[in-house]
């Protein structure tokens, strides 16, 4: 039993179901490119929603240090990444990784974990995209009925009530996912073109508002910059900016689209790093502004809204930048969510193939070439996970699931180098053993800080994980048939 558990699938083996994948790859990409990538995938609903409700809820206009916190944990956890990505190129996760370097249980373990990435990262986006539609449509002279613009319960966290909202679900959050699965499906692709486009547009549009914003700002809201304690862990106070970099670790999520780019960088010993650093600054650079104006116009106890950014520009009373705002956040949400909604059913389809999952889930739609079953299943649950749940909850659990597959990650990078010291790096993480030590100890850092909740639901996520695999993905296992 024990060698089943850690039996590795060979990097010999693994490296040449790369080359049959990733085969007819071109290598590319430049610097820049690789920046653009990251930042597409990057910025989302993090920046949009959540910040306004980690600003509300934890830390106030300290949300800034707090995103501070999280980049350089993620700097870490990129560059770990980034060199499994460049060993192991099959159109990556860190489930293949870990297969290769931890064992099949560790395996297991992180793909299921990567479910909430990317499944519950999807449905996050689908709750903040519903916010900015109802907004829109509001501007427009639509009055889209509230009853189905939110879930039927909301979450306080301060004193852990669950409170009716007087709605029934979140149509729009479910209908976004829906029409992103039928998207995916049809193996319609988005193209370089169309994703630079949506890149410079929400660019663009934070950084108007950002300089708009310059010209309202009151430092008196400001004032105290970290807002005193208010008792509790994590509200407010020093505790409340790790609190709040556990949250918003959820905004840098996507700078793992440029690691797995590792194939088609021209040059990956150099660029993988610029992309993935590069992204990852740009990004926090940007964040650091947005917080700063946000908080800066509008206090921060009024931030906690599915379009905060509305709020900020309604107080500017520039309303012609509202619209704009909106419908850059529209589609650029659409964005991340196709990248989240196409990532999950590939990871489900590898863990098919090794026999961790039924057959079906590797199966194929015969005219589109896509894995139309994983994908459809997946668009299910998160459609009714989006239509049902508040974005808090979903979005905690998120950064938590994401944190912990990173841990394994940068723990996977220094098992490596001493068990196959060997195998040639395309991208080798620098300063190993500080470079994944900080990782792993960073990462667990953000994870102290999120509330026990958040905790529980993972662990009770994870316990469901380990019954479905000691009942079913032990026995199908093709690694075990083979050993
Ligand atoms: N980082 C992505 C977002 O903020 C997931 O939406």
């Amino acid at each position: 039993m024990k060698s089943v558990l850690f039996a590795t699938k060979s990097l010999e083996q693994l490296t040449q179901e790369a080359d049959s994948d990733t085969s007819g790859l071109k290598r590319v990409l430049g610097p820049w490119h690789l920046i653009f990538l990251g930042v597409g995938a990057i910025v989302g609903a993090g920046i949009f929603v959540i910040t306004g409700h980690a600003a509300a809820q934890y830390a106030g206009p300290a949300v800034t240090l707090s995103f501070m916190l999280a980049g350089v944990t993620c700097a870490f956890a990129g560059l770990c990444y980034a060199e499994f990505a460049s060993l192991i190129p099959i159109a990556g996760s860190a489930y293949t990784y870990a297969y290769s370097t931890l064992g099949e249980l560790i395996a297991w373990i992180i793909g299921w974990d990567l479910i909430l990435e990317y499944s519950l990262g999807a449905t996050t986006v689908a709750i903040g995209w519903s916010g900015y539609v109802v907004s829109f449509l509001k501007d427009i002279g639509v009055d889209f009925p509230a009853s189905l613009a939110a879930a039927p319960y909301s979450f306080n966290p301060q004193t852990g009530a669950w409170t009716k909202t007087g709605a029934v679900l979140n149509l729009p959050a479910a209908f976004i996912i829906a029409l992103v699965a039928y998207i995916l499906v049809r193996g319609i692709k988005e193209s370089a073109t169309v994703n630079s486009v949506i890149v410079f547009l929400k660019i663009g549009i934070i950084l108007i508002f950002i300089g708009a914003g310059l010209f309202f700002i009151k430092p008196a809201l400001w004032k105290p910059f970290i807002p005193p304690n208010q008792g509790q862990f994590g509200f407010f106070g020093l505790s409340g900016v790790l609190r709040g970099a556990g949250v918003m670790f959820f905004a840098y999520l996507g700078f793992d689209a440029v690691s797995t780019a590792a194939q088609e960088a021209k040059n990956p010993k150099r660029d993988m790093p610029i992309g993935i650093l590069g992204s990852l600054f740009a990004c926090t650079a940007i964040y650091i502004a947005f917080s700063l104006v946000l908080t800066g116009v509008v206090h921060y106890t009024q931030l906690d809204v599915p379009a905060p950014v509305a709020v900020a520009i309604d107080a500017m009373r520039l309303f012609w930048l509202s619209p704009l705002v909106k419908i850059a956040a529209i589609i650029g949400l659409m964005s991340v969510m196709m990248v989240q909604l196409m990532g999950q059913p590939r990871i489900f389809y590898t863990m098919a193939k090794d026999g961790l999952l039924p057959p079906a889930a590797a199966r194929v739609h015969p005219k589109y070439g896509t894995p139309h079953v994983t994908t459809i299943v997946t668009a299910v649950f998160v459609a009714i996970a989006a239509a049902m749940l508040p974005i808090g909850i979903v979005g905690e659990l998120v950064s938590i699931g994401t944190l912990f597959a990173f841990v394994i990650v940068c723990g996977g990078v220094l098992v490596l180098r001493y068990t196959r010291p060997d195998i040639p790096r395309p991208f080798k993480t620098p300063l190993v053993p500080f470079v994944p030590v900080m990782g792993i100890l960073s990462c667990f850092y953000l994870m102290s800080g999120l509330p026990k909740d958040t905790w529980f639901r993972l662990l009770a996520w994870m316990g469901i994980g380990l019954v479905i695999y000691f009942t079913y993905g032990i026995r199908k296992s093709k690694l075990r048939r083979k050993t």
